[in-house]
């Protein structure tokens, strides 16, 4: 196995390398990349969920200015033929959700585009729409693989309902959880530039992206494009959360509004309003959770049976019982996903897709199951720890939850709490404490390649097709490839964000950095065995190191403990979080500075999901209401507590190849049920349905303390 003998830059707080660059304004986005000359592009979306468009007339449009052309189905190029179906921008007359892209309109200024937009009149032949998800939909159906299609969709073992009925203690439960958008501080954003030189097609994107390799790969052969045809470059991206892993729409949008007036750029920023349609979403969730244990809390039967949405013309199923196989073990266990084709836009990955929404269910009926049992929620989880895996029997890599949970419970001070809830009353507000577990998978990831050149004067540069969403990774990139070649910090410089890089991994699924230094530390050793420790000017090699982790040997997740207090106003049912704070089993830390972001953003990003996130839906018209940042509420400041979070530390050297573990995700994990953990111990009300609202406790005191109440 490939290592690093000697760590001088990994483990160091490194200040972000590219922080002046972007608090000075001269950090390059995709939307401010210098180009000549540029068309505006402003969508034409429809006004109905689903039927067929019978005419568009653009003429008053075409009037506005000299400068204005109008892309509809009736005159955009051709894709090809294998496009999926959410991808096939401007190819017919049918509309598949509301907000579709059906015509793009451009103009010599983002005004002129806007105002023309504005005056395009479409008709439409409008057919019944459903946008409703709901638990008894009489279209569920069980898909081939959930997520990317890669995980089962269904694990039973043994009998769940003869398990509950031998239980001495069971529950049988119901969540929910609202769509939810990812809302990146920079709304997706592409500059598209199709050029015809001899006869050939070349098309330049400036994109803002998770990883450009992956755009490319996806993208190109949509447009009928070779790799070699399409340049995508994004240097610097302010957030993504998920909304741009993969193509969406808007990039389709954007390269034939470009192939339509060949050499001159096309700008598109998509306005906050448009990120709320067609660049995903998190689905809503619909989970019942069944357990049933002994009395001394062993769990004996395990049952997660999910609902969720996806689009008619696409498939994408949020795993959201898939931890729930490994977490805990029973004797008898069923984990199931069921999905829902409706008229909306294709849902896919947010921010831990899978535990996020998951572990909201199965972690708030843990916290029931222990008030049943009448044992301490922390001591109930450790006295279900299992030895190995429960669904594939592997040992993990390493499972340090038992630290995360009796760790950060010293430090948060959950020694003599009293279980009992609605116990705390202070100036008016109601005060209560929660807990949860939190996991997230190492997800399987093909390998990543990176080009390592000797420069002058000692100097070197490491190149790979690597994102920074904001998160650091032009940093820890630096100071792994620093230590990997021996040198210093000012000696290494570290180009990203270019699919003319050595392909590499989008920043997704917590994988970046486990996934980059592989292919950094990798290159450098093929490197020095190819040119030595003194290599000529120019030397340089490319390689596609073989990854070190065994999938099929180990488990492999972080895992994390999430502690949470939090007030409830006794007269209004007003909710605050007092204090968060997150244990966290994640490896190696590569940077304690920007780890301790990532991983306090993750939380309350948590915090968001469990007091102010809701994508609300009229299904009257089948659009997102609340599709401004006025309406779709995030937390900000005044929402902030105190909020802290820590690590264990300790190398997985099964993980990866400097033994780190993800950090982008792990952080939201757990935080909406500790939350809801604590408002059921300050007021004795469960919410069991996301987001949890004043309304919730208005009727706290005329009910039992033990009533649950459903929404
Ligand atoms: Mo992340 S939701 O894998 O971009």
């Amino acid at each position: 196995m490939t290592t690093v003998a000697d760590m001088q830059h990994v483990g160091r707080s490194v200040a972000r390398l590219d922080g002046p660059a972007k608090v000075t304004g001269t950090a390059p986005y995709a939307y401010e990349q210098p180009v000549s000359d540029p068309l505006h592009l402003y969508p034409v979306r429809s006004t109905v969920a689903r039927g067929r468009v019978t005419s568009i007339d653009a003429t008053a449009a075409l009037e506005v200015h000299e400068s204005v052309r109008v892309l509809t189905a009736e005159n955009a190029h051709d894709l090809s033929a294998s496009v999926p179906g959410d991808m096939r921008v401007l190819q017919d007359d049918i509309v598949h959700y509301h907000g579709q892209f059906i015509g793009a309109v451009l103009g010599a200024t983002p005004e002129i585009a806007r105002h023309a937009a504005d005056l395009v009149r479409v008709s439409y032949e409008p057919a019944d729409h459903d946008t409703e998800l709901r638990a008894d939909h009489p279209d569920r159906y069980a898909p081939e693989g959930i997520h990317d299609g890669s995980i089962v969709t269904d694990v039973v073992d043994g009998d769940v309902d003869a398990g509950l009925r031998g239980a001495d203690v069971s529950v049988d439960l119901s969540y929910h959880t609202s769509g939810q958008h990812h809302v990146a501080m920079e709304p997706n954003t592409a500059v598209a530039i199709w050029d015809v030189v001899d006869g050939a097609d070349h098309l330049t994107l400036y994109d803002s992206n998770q990883g450009a390799f992956v755009i490319q790969l996806f993208l190109a052969p949509m447009l009928g494009l070779t790799m070699a045809q399409l340049e995508v470059i994004s240097p610097f991206v302010g957030g993504s959360f998920g909304s741009k892993t993969i193509p969406r729409p808007l990039h389709v949008l954007v390269a034939l509004a470009a192939r339509s007036v060949p050499g001159r750029p096309v700008k598109f920023a998509l306005a906050r309003r448009h990120t709320f349609v067609g660049t995903a979403y998190r689905s809503p969730t619909i989970q019942r959770v069944r357990l049933g244990a002994r009395r001394d809390g062993t769990l004996t039967a395990i049952g997660h049976d999910v609902v969720v949405q996806t689009a008619r013309f696409g498939e994408y199923g949020e795993p959201a019982a898939v931890s729930t196989r490994m977490l805990y073990a029973a004797d008898s266990r069923s984990t199931t996903h069921r999905l829902v084709r409706l008229d909306v836009s294709m849902p896919g990955m947010m921010r831990a897709p899978g535990e996020a929404p998951g572990s909201f269910a199965v972690e708030s009926a843990i916290d029931e199951l222990a008030a049943e049992l009448g044992i301490d929620p922390i001591e109930l989880r450790i006295r279900n720890e299992p030895t190995v895996a429960a669904d594939s029997g592997r040992p993990f890599s390493s499972r340090d939850l038992v630290w995360c949970l009796r760790e950060g419970a010293s430090r948060f001070g959950w020694a003599g709490r009293d279980p009992a809830p609605r116990r705390r009353l202070e100036n008016g507000w109601w005060l209560g404490t929660g807990v949860a577990a939190a996991s997230y998978a190492r997800q399987h990831f093909p390998p990543s390649s990176a080009t390592v050149r000797a420069l002058v004067a000692g100097r070197y540069r490491v190149e790979l097709a690597a994102s920074d969403l904001g998160t650091g990774t032009f940093t820890i990139l630096t100071q792994i490839a620093a230590d990997a070649l021996g040198v210093a910090l000012e000696d290494v410089d570290v180009a990203i964000g270019s699919s003319a890089l050595a392909p590499a991994v989008a920043a997704a699924g917590s994988m970046g950095t486990a996934t980059w230094s592989e292919a950094i530390v990798g290159t450098v050793e093929e490197f020095r065995t190819t040119h030595g420790d003194a290599p000529a000017v120019g030397a340089h090699t490319t390689a596609t190191p073989r990854p070190s982790a065994d999938h099929e040997a180990f488990a492999m997740h972080a895992f994390g403990a999430q502690f949470a207090e939090v007030a409830v106003h006794a007269d209004t049912g007003e909710i605050r979080t007092r204090r968060l704070l997150g244990a966290f089993d994640a490896g190696r830390v590569v940077n304690p500075l920007m780890a301790r972001s990532q991983l306090v953003g993750g939380m309350l990003m948590g915090l968001s999901t469990a007091l102010h996130e809701h994508s609300v839906v009229d299904h009257r018209y089948g659009h997102v209401v609340t599709d401004d940042l006025a309406s779709y509420h995030v937390a900000s400041h005044a929402d902030v507590p105190e909020i802290d979070a820590f690590w264990l530390g300790t190398p997985d050297p099964h993980y990866s190849v400097l033994g780190t573990k993800g950090i982008a995700e792990i952080g939201i994990v757990g935080v909406a049920a500790a939350i809801a953990n604590a408002a059921w111990h300050a007021t004795g009300t469960r919410v069991r349905s996301l987001p949890i609202t004043l309304d919730n406790f208005l009727t706290t005191e005329a009910a039992p303390s033990s009533s649950r109440s459903t929404r």
